[in-house]
């Protein structure tokens, strides 16, 4: 371990000393009182049942052979054979300090780092981002942070929708109009979109223009690739503003739309034939994995390739090109199916060997307050812009986004949520500016000191009161929570975490006065005070919120 492993996490160090004495995982528990110490493991009454002993006589032939006495305060056994343990106020103190000077903030480098591909945001050429890209980014974004901050070589993918039968129509109207498309903006390109949708459903010789038109664009001919090539470019700076907007990591460097794979396409469904994963079935070129009910169809009848082979081609070289150990995919449910069948056929093909994992990180939708699928009044899907100019109605922008963000990174991902302006910009509630607000708050207090004259507090000495332990047994548990994110994908558990710390520091602040407090008190005490600041910066940075100094 890189420094004193009190640091990154006493809660695991407890841990794993008692599994050396039982041989399975404690299981370590908050306690659910304070007079049950700061944790409770149900050890012993497992263990009973397989040695088939009473749970108190197992409980206190472990607390016999386990020596923790460096750590903990004399054991004890409650219950039925449970065993409390209880943190020396001195042992936390130090954690605490260490963490304090640690430029981690006590987040522990993996031990083996990774190259993570992260596939996010996705949105598609011609038409604004709606709120599925906007989960999609957000949600990404977190990661990529999470990750990048445990060391791990993020490589982030934007898997853009630049390709298909669409942009036949697209080009077509284009032409018909004799539209300059350099100068259009994306809403203005979205609304040729359905413009020339209406135009093809009505009119057969259009429609018949339109199917050529993919086969010009398919086979390079150049005034159609221009005016593709053209949308493109207008969607881009259209999607970099949202980008800007959003506070996101992603840039050009990152793009990858699927066009990108063109190329690769004619090798991979050579390969996919050579090694016989691929099979012809009426026309198409198929492939058939175990346990699902239609095939993937790699290459249609007409010679076309689709989004599935786009995808496969997307693993094939992230795997090759990019030695990727993880992929990830941010992506809404709907396309869990696709997913699945995606990893299993690039499984079977050999593109993605078993030692690279594949991960759908499957998102829900975005609810009205209707608590149906959230469009607008027209029935279209809501914007992204539209969105956010909402949220700024009521709150300043970093405010706004913050309380968006939360909302989407609060809740497990899978469930669908209601967008709710008013309960998300709150500053009070299980809120992102009411992180904000604590994080602002705790600032003040540190202002005030050094405008008192108290300068950098670096030792955290004296942990008497229990809501200076609980602050205090959060603060250590800060390395594993942003651990586990990166392991379980789920950044609501750093959001829950960090909502935690926000509720102890405000019951520390009724219990604990610190400006009015005096000596080594109140130094210990603005030394706490700065530890949960970083924390709290730190966690909320990693959920892409700005931690504002003042608010
Ligand atoms: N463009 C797609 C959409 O808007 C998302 C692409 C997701 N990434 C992927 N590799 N398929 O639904």
């Amino acid at each position: 371990m890189k420094y004193l492993s009190l640091v990154s996490s006493l809660p695991s160090l407890l841990s794993s000393r008692i599994e050396s004495v039982t041989g399975v995982d404690p299981e370590l528990r908050a306690a659910t009182k304070p007079q049950f110490g700061h944790f409770q493991s149900n050890v012993a009454l497992r263990l009973a049942k397989t040695e088939g002993k009473p749970p108190r006589e197992v409980a206190a032939r472990i607390v016999a052979d386990l020596d923790v006495s460096d750590l903990c305060e004399p054991l004890e056994i409650a219950g039925p054979g449970f065993i409390n343990f209880r943190l020396k106020s001195d042992v936390l103190a130090r954690s605490v300090t260490a963490q304090l000077a640690d430029p981690a903030v006590g987040i522990e480098p993996a031990a083996e780092p990774q190259v993570v591909v992260i596939d996010y945001s996705a949105p598609n050429v011609a038409k604004q981002m709606h709120v599925g890209h906007l989960r999609s980014s957000i949600i990404g974004d977190c990661l990529n942070r999470v990750l990048t901050a445990l060391g791990h070589k993020v490589i982030p993918q934007n898997h853009v929708g630049d390709w298909g039968t669409q942009f036949g129509m697209l080009v077509e109207q284009i032409l018909f109009d004799g539209t300059d498309v350099s100068a259009l903006t994306l809403a203005e390109a979205e609304a040729l979109y359905t413009k020339a949708n209406a135009h093809f459903k009505s009119d057969e010789e259009f429609a018949t223009r339109a199917r050529n038109r993919v086969v010009a664009l398919q086979s390079g001919d150049s005034e159609t690739r221009k005016i593709w090539q053209q949308l493109i470019e207008v969607s881009l700076a259209g999607f970099n503003e949202a980008y800007q907007r959003l506070g996101v990591l992603l840039t050009d460097e990152n793009l990858a739309g699927e066009s990108t794979y063109n190329d690769d396409l004619p090798q991979l469904v050579a390969e996919l034939e050579a090694n016989g994963t691929a099979v012809v079935d009426d026309g198409a070129l198929c492939v058939f994995v175990e346990g699902f009910n239609s095939p993937m169809i790699v290459r249609k009848r007409d010679g076309g390739f689709g989004y599935s082979a786009t995808d496969l081609a997307a693993i094939r070289r992230r795997v090759r090109d990019f030695a990727a150990d993880r992929i990830i995919y941010v992506v809404g449910a709907p396309q869990l199916f696709h997913f699945d069948q995606v990893f299993a056929v690039a499984r079977k093909a050999g593109f993605l060997p078993e030692n690279v994992a594949a991960e759908h990180v499957a998102f829900g939708q975005v609810l009205g307050p209707d608590g149906k699928k959230f469009s607008t009044r027209e029935g279209t899907a809501v914007t992204l812009n539209s969105l956010l100019d909402a949220a700024e109605e009521k709150a300043s922008p970093p405010i706004a986004l913050a309380a968006i963000k939360y909302a989407d990174l609060s809740n497990g991902l899978n469930k669908d949520y209601v967008f709710d302006v008013d309960r998300m910009v709150a500053t009070i509630g299980n809120t992102g500016p009411y992180l904000q607000y604590a994080h602002a708050r705790v600032t003040q207090v540190l202002r005030k000191a050094e405008a008192d004259g108290l300068t950098e507090q670096t030792v955290v000495s004296v942990l008497s009161e229990p809501a200076e332990q609980t602050l205090a047994l959060l603060l250590s548990r800060f390395g594993e929570t942003v651990a586990e994110v990166a392991d379980t994908l789920q950044p609501h558990k750093l959001a829950a975490y960090l909502y935690d710390l926000a509720g102890a520091l405000s019951v520390f602040y009724e219990q604990c006065p610190v400006l009015k407090s005096e000596g080594e008190v109140r130094n210990s005490r603005l030394a706490l005070c700065r530890a949960t600041k970083r924390v709290l910066a730190s966690g909320l940075d990693m959920l892409g919120i700005e931690a504002l100094e003042r608010m």
